[in-house]
């Protein structure tokens, strides 16, 4: 099994050299496939990077919309998804003007009953009904849902952004949690969109009073797609990048996290000291754990799944993108 595993790394470390390919990887990736990319990172980061590192190949370990902003941003670089069916569902709740029942169109998707969410009510629909409010969408949309929008936001700077608009009301696609939480703190209005990730949104608060009973001395770090009840319990809430920064940063030592386990890798790696919880250990995204050494190898070998976006929607999602990248 190690062989195995060594095997995998050489022969990926090998064809990236040749592809003159960079690896990017989101905190959440299982623990080996972190530790063969270049660069791990949050949503912002992993921007940033896409758009500035120079390579002809991103192979990127994460789920579709941020290989989709990889392309959006370096068009001239070939971006490979490791996994197609390596979906966010949440970004698939919202649509840009055909109304659509998710687990139909996404044959990849595990449907859980709990998560068969019918988008009859589109973007459009929204923007019609608030022609006032521009649009702030969270990095987790579509290509074609960035195209719509004014302007993108990350957990890592949704305030910010919107704070940075000339505008007293905004419209917060698609999660409802991180447009709440930016609604505690701004003072201008923010028009809510009804999706959540199923990963944060199942918390709840009687997870966090059972934790914080089990480990009193423990700092509580939040992810803002968590439900108010919960962010309410939190000592911090911010994006992945920003529990890394956190913890590095604070006297404390212990830590519950309220985030996918997968951030769990870099924040024991790089804080040996320190002694990390997981907030439930079921707070997994499937999605994200769909790539794997194998498929980063096949992609490399078979430069595939490569995601590109039509020029159309590149250029105006794009504008949304840069838009954001400029403030932060
Ligand atoms: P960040 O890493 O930007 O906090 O985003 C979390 C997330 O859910 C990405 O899908
Ligand atoms: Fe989407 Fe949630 Fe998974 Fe992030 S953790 S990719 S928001 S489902």
């Amino acid at each position: 099994m190690k062989e195995d595993i060594e095997y995998l790394k050489e022969e990926i470390l090998k064809l990236k050299a040749e592809r003159n390919a960079l690896i990017l990887s989101h905190n959440y990736q299982r623990d080996e496939v972190q530790d063969i990319a270049d660069f791990v990172g949050d949503s912002l980061e992993l921007s940033r990077t896409a758009a500035t590192r120079r390579c002809d190949v991103l192979v990127f370990c994460g789920v579709d919309f941020m290989a989709e902003s990889a392309s959006i941003l370096s068009p001239e670089k070939t971006v490979l998804l490791p996994e197609l069916n390596a979906n966010c569902p949440m970004a698939a709740m919202v649509t840009v003007d055909r109304p659509r029942s998710i687990w139909k169109s996404f044959p990849g998707y595990e449907v859980q009953p709990s998560l068969i969410y019918p988008v009859e009510f589109t973007l459009r629909d929204m923007k019609r009904l608030h022609p006032d409010a521009p649009v702030v969408a969270y990095v987790n949309t579509t290509a074609e849902v960035k195209a719509e929008s004014d302007i993108c936001c990350t957990s890592a700077n949704v305030v910010k952004v919107i704070e940075s608009l000339p505008d007293e009301k905004v419209i917060c696609i698609p999660d409802r949690n991180l447009a709440m939480w930016a609604q505690k703190n701004t003072k201008k209005k923010v028009i809510a969109w009804d999706g959540f990730c199923h990963v944060h949104d199942r918390i709840t608060r009687d997870d966090v009073l059972k934790v914080r009973k089990k480990y009193p001395k423990a700092v509580f770090m939040a992810h803002p797609e968590c439900r108010p009840e919960v962010l309410e319990l939190a000592d911090v809430v911010t994006s992945t990048s920003g529990m890394l920064r956190f913890a590095r940063t604070s006297s404390e030592k212990e830590f519950i996290v309220g985030t996918e386990i997968g951030l769990m890798h870099r924040l024991k790696k790089e804080n040996p000291e320190k002694v990390f919880y997981p907030l439930r250990k079921d707070m997994i995204c499937p999605n994200m754990k769909k790539i794997t050494l194998k498929s980063v190898l096949r992609a490399l070998r078979e430069m595939s799944h490569i995601i590109k976006v039509s020029e159309e929607i590149r250029i105006p999602a794009k504008k949304a993108l840069d838009r954001m990248l400029e403030i932060s």
